[in-house]
């Protein structure tokens, strides 16, 4: 039995088991945004605080900040978002689907660089126009390829005066609230060279094919994490944040390893010395998980420039004065939390011959830890000493209490949100004070004495 899971099969279970849906559902939908529903956010919230208590719990040489979402506009020309940051579109002209060139080029084995103009792109697809089809509706007539940009723009302050002035943005990416605040930082922490600034927070981008369900959103969340070095030693602890950041996933999300894979940038932007992606075995292929890149000392330089405030650091025991370099972790939250449903993704046989889909979390990211049931809903006194239970190992564990349809019923659904032990309390267990665990992924049973679960679960779910 396959364990690798198409893309309709994880849309369909984020669905039905209340992980992700599509946004504004009961009014058609909107495109590429989507809501997480009870079991989604507690993995994205359990993915968040992993990625926290690595990146800036453990680390004294990281601090983590909370940058607002709107920002001077003058930022976003300072960063060349306003000037570059495009994707290049052309429309089909028989279905009018809106097109990524350079994924429609890839796809037919032709690399487009992102640097490239409009002419030059225009030039390339027309050469390439024969191995190209809609992938809409078949169709191989397009329009002229436009660069299309991606920021989002808003409108903000009093109606009369300040709108259509100038326009704000919502934030492409959090990482420029951390680069206009590496001063505050610097001055008001205990933190010298080499610190880093981590931050979790929404960006915004007017993304033109956003078809891989929440792989590519126009909401999402990044986690990012800036590092600032002398320029002597960015690519060494370059090279180190590369191991720290492939050892996250293996580590602290228990991923498997054959599902995560390296990509090195081949086209570099000019301030870039090294760029690497992460990438993971989506259902549709190895793509981009985090980008660690070694971004030299572009981002002070252009915050120098536009905002006319010196952003160098002096090192306070050799005097030397430089502009920091910068290495770069940055991944989305939802194509994290894609990653992790389609990583712990398993079919399988029972050895009654059933089939069962079963979602192998590591415990820590698993939306719920221990769901307790009572044998029947109809025998008052079950369910009493079930939610009695439950009271108790709720204050400790992310539990869930279940009583709808029969005990077979209720595994299958918990093994669908990935719960790592379900406790049914039977009519035994009046007597004997004990209950049975059944274990999510050997699907054992084993009797524990109430009086114990607490330990119990203490240790297996540390
Ligand atoms: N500060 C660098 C930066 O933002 P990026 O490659 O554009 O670089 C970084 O984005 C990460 O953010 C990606 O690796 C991906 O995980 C996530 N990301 C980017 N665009 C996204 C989108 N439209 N939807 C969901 N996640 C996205």
């Amino acid at each position: 039995m396959s364990n690798q899971p198409t893309i309709e099969e994880i849309v369909s279970l984020c669905k039905r088991r209340g992980f992700v849906f599509p946004s504004s559902e009961i009014y058609g939908g909107f495109a590429a945004v989507y809501d997480y529903g009870s079991y989604g956010v507690e993995l994205e919230n359990n993915i968040k605080k992993a990625w926290w208590k690595y990146m800036v719990q453990v680390r004294e040489d990281i601090v983590g900040l909370d940058s607002s979402i709107f920002m001077s506009p003058r930022i976003w020309e300072a960063s060349g978002h306003v000037g570059g940051f495009s994707d290049p579109l052309a429309e089909c002209k028989k279905c009018h689907a809106r097109l990524r060139v350079d994924h429609l080029l890839e796809e037919a084995g032709v690399m487009a660089d992102e640097k490239m103009s409009e002419e030059e792109i225009n030039k390339l697809f027309s050469e390439n126009k024969a191995k190209i089809k809609c992938p809409t509706c078949g169709a191989q007539d397009f329009s002229d390829v436009k660069k299309f940009n991606l920021l989002v723009k808003s409108n903000l302050g009093n109606f009369t005066e300040d709108w259509n002035k100038e326009p704000v943005y919502l934030r492409g990416e959090t990482c420029q609230g951390i680069y206009v605040n590496f001063k505050n930082v610097l001055d008001s922490s205990r933190v010298k060279i080499p610190f880093g600034i981590a931050q979790v927070g929404k960006a915004f981008r007017n993304e033109i094919t956003a078809r891989q369900f929440i792989f590519r959103t126009r909401e999402f969340e990044q986690m990012e994490m800036q590092y600032f070095t002398n320029p002597a030693d960015e690519m060494t602890a370059y090279e180190k944040l590369r191991e720290y950041r492939w050892n996250f996933y293996l580590a602290e999300l228990g991923f498997k390893a054959e599902n995560l894979k390296w990509h090195q940038h081949e086209n570099l932007v000019f301030y870039a010395k090294e760029a690497y992606d992460i990438e993971f075995n989506y259902p549709f292929g190895f793509k981009e998980l985090e980008g660690v890149h070694a971004r030299g000392d572009y981002d002070l330089t252009q915050h120098t420039k536009f905002s006319g405030k010196e952003l160098s650091y002096t090192d306070p025991f050799t005097n030397e004065k430089y502009i920091p370099h910068i290495i770069e972790s940055s991944v989305g939250v939802g194509r994290t939390v894609l990653a992790a449903i389609c990583d712990a993704y398993t079919q399988e046989e029972t050895a009654g011959g059933e089939k069962r889909v079963v979602l192998k979390f590591k415990p820590s990211l698993a939306p719920v830890k221990v769901a307790v049931f009572p044998l029947m809903k109809n025998k008052p006194e079950l369910v009493a000493k079930a939610k009695e239970i439950f009271d108790v190992l709720k204050m400790e564990f992310m539990c869930e209490f279940d009583d709808n349809g029969n005990v077979g019923k209720r595994y299958r659904r918990q093994d669908e949100i990935g719960t790592p032990y379900c406790v049914t309390v039977d009519f035994e267990s009046l007597e004997d004070g004990a209950v049975t665990v059944r274990d999510r992924d050997t699907m054992t049973q084993e009797r524990i004495k109430i009086a114990e679960l607490q330990k119990y679960f203490g240790e297996k779910l540390k």
